[in-house]
């Protein structure tokens, strides 16, 4: 039988993630509980991290569970990935191995891989967290591929705090600007979460260019039609702004661009007045800020509005133990519930 994934929330019903949500509540209230006593853990880093890595480790110890960091090419092998791939590069592992591997020692499994950045019709098919998918044997979480579904718990629990409910809320994602071209899992995952929960979503770019994947635009205004939300998108600053009960800011690189990023820069940088700043915030409804971290300060927002009292940038980030904590206890059963299945 396939195990239950949490690759992306769209896969999860909104009872599901708000029971995920109320659970992390509980675990806020009472960190230690021995729900995965006894249970191992794996953690797949491609890349690096700060607050996934902590709060995942810690997240299992808190719950009697240890956890295991491999990061591939950097003390654990380097894995290839493609089916019927011909083996004669830098990887000595496939995926296949490694999955069913890693599932024979551990109760679930966590991938971090971010895009390469140079073809998007490759980095869409998520190629890794797919391949850890098909082949393990037990439920593997996305750490953040092409979209970051424990990002959105976090968002989510960090909104509905301080909002209460969401339902036709003006949540406005904003584009920044960054000197690098960053991945879009964040925004990606941003749309999905906030149509999800019956917010009237605005997407802010500088232009058609940095309009997301076509299939994450689509399920987003799905989403909206289902929960009573809206979807809309704009490169009208003030437009976007205005009336505003949450901005989210995060750089992405151009899709029309990808992997040519010479040749993006000149419109990246010709739009570093995206940044979120004290004007801007003035134009909202008192807005909560917040942003996923790590962030630039003052190139994607400035310091008075990350240090503001309505920014929840730390609040999101704690959250991120809290959730994944529930997410983890939802994916495998506690030793007592084992031992009566
Ligand atoms: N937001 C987030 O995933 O942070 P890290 O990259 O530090 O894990």
């Amino acid at each position: 039988m396939t195990p239950k994934h949490f690759l992306s929330t769209q896969d999860w019903s909104v009872e599901e993630l708000q029971s995920l949500l109320d659970h992390a509540r509980s675990l806020r209230d009472v960190p230690h509980q021995p729900l995965l006593q006894g249970r191992t853990i794996a953690l797949v880093f491609f890349n690096p991290s700060l607050r996934t890595r902590a709060s995942f480790e810690i997240g299992a110890f808190q719950m009697g569970a240890h956890a295991v960091v491999l990061e591939p090419g950097k003390g654990a092998w380097e894995m290839a990935f493609g089916e019927g791939e011909v083996m004669d590069g830098a990887a000595e592992e496939h995926a296949k191995e490694a999955a069913r591997v890693l599932s024979r020692y551990c109760d679930l499994i966590a991938v971090r891989r971010f895009p390469l950045f140079q073809d998007w019709s490759i980095d869409r098919q998520d190629i890794v967290l797919n391949a850890f998918a098909r082949h393990a044997t037990v439920p593997v979480i996305n750490m953040e591929t092409i979209l970051h579904p424990c990002q959105e718990l976090a968002h989510v629990m960090a909104l509905q705090d301080q909002l209460g409910s969401l339902k036709k809320k003006k949540y406005v994602l904003t584009w920044t600007y960054h000197p690098r071209p960053l991945n879009t899992a964040v925004a990606n995952s941003a749309m999905l979460i906030a149509t999800r929960f019956g917010m009237d979503v605005t997407l802010l770019c500088p232009n058609e260019q940095y309009v997301l994947d076509e299939r994450y635009m689509s399920d987003a205004a799905n989403n909206a039609a289902d929960s009573g939300g809206s979807l809309n998108i704009t490169h009208d600053i003030e437009e976007a702004y205005a009336d505003a009960d949450a901005v989210y800011a995060k750089s992405w690189g151009s899709l029309a661009y990808y992997g040519h990023w010479d040749d993006e820069r000149p419109m990246r940088e010709a739009n570093r007045y995206f940044i979120v700043d004290e004007e801007k915030m003035s134009m909202t409804n008192n807005a909560v800020f917040s942003h996923c971290l790590p962030a630039r300060r003052n190139v994607k927002a400035t310091d008075a509005v990350m240090d503001s009292p309505r920014s929840l940038i730390i609040e999101e980030a704690e959250n991120r133990l809290h959730v994944q904590k529930a997410l983890m206890a939802a994916l495998v059963p506690s030793p007592i519930e084992a031992a009566l299945v």
